[in-house]
């Protein structure tokens, strides 16, 4: 049993609608001890989920494990990502306590970043490492641009480009070493600067394509369609408020944070024309993405069992024509954005 799939890029993979995003096996937010984590798995695996994606980064370390022990074990092929930048050195001063980067416990290592071609070969060698796997099918360049490295930019830009790195993963695709390659960022700008100097073959932008931002359909969404780049939409609550919603007492968060006044009256509004047409705002959220002849697959955080059967409940539900029209008709959607039909719905009923 698979969920239904797209092709990748010029590649011969092929990805679920909906992907496993592993971030939260490392311990994003919330503590998942391994059962919970092993039970989420393999339940999206049993659903006909096909796709899982990880990073050294998430719980440095502790998100490739336990993603590793779950696909050795699986008894079909899962396409799997990881991603390369961050090399992990031992940190004999971290206390299991401690909270960084967002990560509950993560292990005892410390992110150096380096996207050099030494750098991105020993990267891809310790993720197989800790996966206990003999190859995975997708790298990605993990948070290079300006708004996570800041001034150090320019200095990792040229690791890659002239420093090796992309040739490097190129060479890796080149042998068969893994099936395709790219970057895996928040930042659209980045992504149009990579389509230009490598031969990418997919971009994961989180929290860029979503019910709040479509801003990758003026400039990247075309030129990834005249190149051939395929992109999976990582994030589609924009890290929870668009799950959450803005009305169950908690804090809710986008892109990280507790979300901004300006987001949670956006939110507000968009609850209110979903309200109307009785639509769940995480069906929208999770669904809109998707529409997108660039998309291939979605990719949500789930931590647990339980997120997973909603999740796969909220990818199926029916999504009147009328909820789209009324975010256009409020200005709280791009009229240019392609939004879910029938045909959408009946391929997964
Ligand atoms: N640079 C990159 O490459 C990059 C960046 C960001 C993300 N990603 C990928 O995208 C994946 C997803 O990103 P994400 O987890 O940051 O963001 P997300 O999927 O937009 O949001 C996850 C948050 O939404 C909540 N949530 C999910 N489903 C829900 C539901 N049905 N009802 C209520 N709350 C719900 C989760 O709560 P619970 O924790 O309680 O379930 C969690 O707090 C990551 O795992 C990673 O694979 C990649």
């Amino acid at each position: 049993m698979t969920l239904p799939t797209r092709p990748l890029g010029q590649t011969k993979i092929r990805l679920t609608e909906i992907g496993f995003g592993a971030a939260s096996l490392g311990n994003l937010n919330r503590r998942i001890d391994d059962a919970t984590g092993r039970a989420a798995i393999d339940a999206a695996i049993a659903a006909g989920v096909g796709f899982v994606d990880t990073a050294p980064f998430y719980g440095r370390g502790l998100s490739e494990r336990r993603v590793g022990d779950a696909l050795r074990e699986a008894d079909r092929a899962i396409i799997l990502s990881t991603k390369v930048g961050r090399l992990l050195t031992p940190d004999a001063s971290a206390t299991a306590e401690e909270a960084r980067d967002g990560f509950l416990s993560p292990m005892p290592f410390r992110v150096v970043y380096d996207y050099s071609r030494d750098g991105i070969l020993r990267s891809f060698e310790a993720s197989l490492h800790r996966l206990g796997l003999d190859r995975v099918d997708m790298l990605f360049v993990h948070d290079i641009g300006r708004m996570v490295q800041g001034d150090a930019h320019d200095r990792h830009w040229a690791e890659l480009t002239t420093g090796g790195g992309f040739d490097a993963l190129e060479s890796l695709r080149d042998q068969g070493a893994i099936g395709a390659f790219g970057l895996g960022v928040n930042e659209v700008e980045v992504c149009i600067d990579a389509i230009h100097a490598a031969p990418i073959d997919v971009l994961l932008l989180a929290n860029r394509y979503t019910l709040l931002e479509q801003t990758p359909l003026d400039a990247l969404f075309p030129l990834c369609a005249k190149n051939g780049v395929s992109v999976i939409a990582g994030a589609p609550y924009n890290s929870g408020i668009l799950a959450t919603g803005t009305r169950t007492g908690g804090t809710p968060y986008y892109d990280y944070s507790p979300a901004p006044d300006e987001i949670v009256a956006r939110v507000r509004r968009i609850e209110a024309v979903a309200d109307a047409w009785q639509v769940p705002l995480a069906a929208a959220a999770l669904q809109f993405p998707l529409a997108h002849p660039c998309v291939v697959s979605v990719l949500p955080g789930i931590g647990d069992p339980r997120r997973l059967a909603q999740t796969l409940d909220l990818y199926r539900r029916p999504i009147p024509g009328g909820f789209w029209q009324a975010l256009v008709t409020e200005g709280l959607l791009r009229s240019d954005a392609p939004v879910p039909t029938a045909r959408d719905e009946a391929v997964r009923a």
